[in-house]
């Protein structure tokens, strides 16, 4: 695990066996750019659980630790549930730049999910590359849906009327 570099984004990647092909073409494109946070797999293992890396990931933009996470498993979708389980992550499942820049534009989305089986190397470079440029709006629509989505991650919304 490398240490926080002054002025670099601190991105926090990690993947289990679904996604390990993947991550290993794309971990060193991407700590050229950014100070990487990386939480594993290290090595490829069949029989290994999304929730785990998913998790570490999560856990660590929940306390701080990075700015910004990328998780890959087979499809993305796993990992985005476990994601998005942790207080004050919004997590993304992106398979389109579109998506990438928007959901941290509108929705401050700080974390994105890929699917290895989905997509290959370069679409995924501009997809993180998308997510990693993009910044979040602060229009006041955008600030107010967030309060709305933390009153919901505070159970304040989740009983029936
Ligand atoms: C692993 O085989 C696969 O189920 C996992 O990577 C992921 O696609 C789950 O959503």
């Amino acid at each position: 695990m490398s240490t926080k570099t002054a002025g670099k984004l601190r991105v926090a990647l990690g993947t289990d066996h679904g996604g390990f092909p993947l991550k290993a073409d794309l971990l060193p494109w991407l700590q050229a750019k950014c100070d990487v946070l990386d939480v594993g797999a290290f090595a490829y293992d069949s029989k290994d659980d999304y929730p785990d890396f998913a998790g570490a990931v999560a856990r660590a933009v929940a306390t701080g630790k990075a700015e910004r996470g990328i998780i890959i498993c087979g499809s993305g979708v796993g990992a985005c549930i476990v994601a998005n389980k942790f207080p004050g992550v919004r997590g993304g499942l992106c398979h389109d730049t579109y998506s990438a820049h928007q959901g941290v534009e509108h929705d401050d989305m700080n974390l994105i999910c890929l699917g290895a089986r989905i997509i290959g190397i370069e679409i995924a470079k501009e997809i993180v590359m998308a997510f990693l440029q993009a910044r979040f709006s602060g229009e006041e629509r955008y600030r107010r849906r967030l309060e709305k989505l933390r009153a919901i991650e505070q159970g304040a919304l989740n009983r029936s009327p």
